[in-house]
């Protein structure tokens, strides 16, 4: 459930209309809804309820605009961050070191050395090499940095090949058949201290049992590295439960029910559970609104040319994602639908949001909304043919605020220069 519906014939973000905020801000705009995000976060409290430690981390990749991690903070969220840059957004919003897991593949020295003088709460490693260099910038301070070793479980995720990150042939993670290995080799380092296991296997998943497979994989080593002697006391468990992005035709599993996989597979341990959700947070929380600049009459289809672009919404173009789009406006009960291919103004045939779309009748100057598009939209976001980033507004209640503003053609210019010599 999200908080973006119809009242008297006009799509509402929470109370306020779309319409409003597209004449005060322009389009395309990002908006999104706080109650639905705080809605969801709660829905993984509760799924977790059980825990009697968890952190839930949100996904800041998904999402990461200032505003949104600072209301997520406040309902004491933790933040998966995976860059320096993501880092220092968690720390701006307000987050303590300790609440922040810095997880990613290839961490530079001077990200790690970042993230060791203001405080973490675990590194997330995936390889030996990285390990070192996490043990020797730690030592070098006079600190053991807390660890858990990204293990690979190979488990087929059953989701978009370029999102799935849980089999071996995938760059992520240690295989998880040599992780005792590399668990004796972090124990023996001076700037390490061991303090859990870490998976992630893939994003968009719509099936619980790859989840069930790698927990109970995850179960089995736990067991193995404590007989080891290593004090394992926190388990991440990742992110990547998937949302209804088709709403008419799909119902992926609600996070209670993750929750008790969870519980029946890795619950008797008695660990501490960090889970790290993004989109099933922040994605139905957002949407982009465009507006239509053209119908171009094709040769046997009709165009609908919006003015956002796959620069602004790289998904559809990228994954052959799916995302709802809806008139602003609502259709009157009965009208008839007709098959457009719905398209951005970028010189590609790949700028194409949907082919042969039922839609209602829509003209020129019309708004349309994309739904589903609060994860992985702002943030995946270009410049390409020089776009300007496009602004983000949030919305509580019956106000709203621009949380990123549009910048200007001046600003978007004045980042390049010519050298002196040309
Ligand atoms: N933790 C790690 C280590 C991850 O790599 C990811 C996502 C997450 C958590 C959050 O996963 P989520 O709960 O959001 O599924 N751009 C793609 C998705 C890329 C996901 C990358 N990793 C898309 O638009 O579908």
């Amino acid at each position: 459930m999200d908080h973006f519906t119809y009242k008297d014939g006009v799509l509402h973000a929470e109370d306020v209309s779309l319409v409003d905020i597209a004449a005060t801000v322009g389009t395309p705009v990002y908006v999104y809804s706080a109650a639905t995000l705080t809605r969801h976060f709660k829905l993984f409290e509760e799924a977790l309820g059980w825990a009697e430690s968890h952190l839930i981390c949100f996904a800041i990749k998904s999402n990461s605009n200032l505003a949104v991690l600072k209301l997520l903070g406040d309902l004491g969220a933790g933040m998966d961050v995976v860059s320096g840059g993501e880092y220092l957004r968690a720390k701006a919003a307000g987050l303590p070191g300790e609440r922040i897991v810095f997880s990613g593949v290839g961490k530079t020295r001077e990200e790690i050395a970042l993230v060791l003088d203001g405080g973490i709460r675990q590194f997330n490693v995936e390889s030996e090499p990285e390990l070192q260099a996490i043990s020797e910038l730690a030592a070098a301070r006079g600190l053991r940095a807390p660890i858990a070793l990204r293990v690979n479980p190979d488990v087929d995720a059953k989701t978009h090949e370029k999102i799935a990150t849980g089999k071996s042939e995938n760059k992520f993670g240690i295989p998880i058949a040599k992780a005792r290995d590399v668990y004796a080799m972090a124990a023996a380092l001076p700037g390490i201290d061991i303090v859990g296991v870490d998976v992630h296997i893939g994003s968009q998943l719509t099936d619980l049992e790859p989840f069930e497979q790698a927990f109970l994989k995850v179960a089995e080593l736990t067991r193995a590295l404590r007989a080891d002697g290593h004090d394992i006391r926190r388990l991440d468990l990742g992110g990547g439960l998937g949302i209804p992005y088709e709403r008419s035709n799909s119902a992926p599993p609600l996070p209670i029910e993750y929750g008790e996989v969870i519980k029946r597979t890795v619950g008797d341990l008695g660990c501490e559970i960090e889970i790290e959700p993004g989109r099933l947070i922040s994605g139905n929380a957002g949407i982009l609104v465009s507006s239509v600049v053209y119908l171009k009459e094709g040769e046997g289809r009709d165009f609908l040319i919006l003015d956002a672009a796959m620069n602004d919404l790289v998904r559809p173009s990228m994954y052959g994602a799916y995302h709802d789009i809806v008139p602003v406006q609502e259709a009157a009960a009965g009208v008839e639908q007709a098959p457009v291919d719905i398209v951005g103004p970028v010189c590609e045939t790949g700028d194409t949001f949907a082919k042969a779309r039922q839609m209602p009748p829509v003209a020129a100057g019309d708004l349309v909304a994309f739904r589903s598009a609060g994860a992985y939209g702002a943030v995946m976001a270009s410049e390409y043919n020089s776009r300007p980033l496009i602004p983000e507004v949030l919305v509580q209640g019956d106000h709203f605020a621009v949380i990123r503003q549009r910048p200007s053609y001046e600003e978007m210019l004045s980042r390049d220069s010519i050298p002196e010599w040309l």
